[in-house]
């Protein structure tokens, strides 16, 4: 059985930055580098700083914000970093800036912002549980803090869904 040292780490020691030069084949019909090409690099980068953090595997539960800000073009270099801002119990949440550098004019853009959630998973598939994080400076703390606003908006609107859930169903079983 493998065991996971559960000693709280540091922000930092997660961090991911991933560059890759965008192609003719990441485009889309418009010429542009297709949204896909972004989601998976950022999927892929945030996955990373999650598995480092956990120190094993983590899968992908959910994507709570991707935003598309601006075109990246082909012929960029895209820069994709992640962190792990926060954790829960099984879960982590990790948050990915990406920036489009033209290298032939040195536009930088920031192109891309996103939040996920992974969840850490022993040998048989299940949760288990991942260390602390420790937010070290005042922009870790900031995420983390952010982090927090955001599952907790998250369980307040699962929990109305399953509350109208809940009426709708003793309505129909009223009616018979
Ligand atoms: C990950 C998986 C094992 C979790 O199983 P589960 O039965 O949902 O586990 P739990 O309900 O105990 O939840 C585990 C944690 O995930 C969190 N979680 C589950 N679904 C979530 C969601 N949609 N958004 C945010 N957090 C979520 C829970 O809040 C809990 O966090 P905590 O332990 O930090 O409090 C299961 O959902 C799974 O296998 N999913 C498929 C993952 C996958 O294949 N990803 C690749 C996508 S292509």
């Amino acid at each position: 059985m493998v065991t996971w040292d559960p000693a709280p780490r540091r922000a930092e020691d997660s961090a991911v930055t991933l560059s890759q030069l965008m192609e003719v084949t990441d485009a889309n019909v418009l010429g542009n580098v297709h949204g896909g090409v972004i989601m998976r690099l950022v999927d892929t980068a945030a996955a990373l700083a999650a598995m480092r953090h956990a120190g094993g595997v983590c899968v992908t539960v959910s994507v709570d914000e991707l935003s598309f800000l601006e075109p990246v073009h082909v012929g960029d270099i895209v820069t994709v970093k992640a962190c792990v801002n926060d954790v829960g119990t099984t879960s982590l949440e990790c948050g990915v800036r990406v920036e489009a550098e033209s290298p032939v004019t040195g536009r930088r853009v920031h192109a891309s912002s996103a939040y996920l959630v992974f969840v850490a998973i022993d040998e048989e598939g299940r949760p288990r549980p991942v260390p602390q994080v420790l937010a070290e400076t005042d922009e870790e703390r900031r995420r983390r803090r952010e982090a927090k606003l955001r599952r907790e908006a998250k369980l307040r609107r699962e929990a109305r869904m399953a509350h109208k859930e809940a009426v709708k169903a003793a309505r129909a079983a009223e009616k018979g």
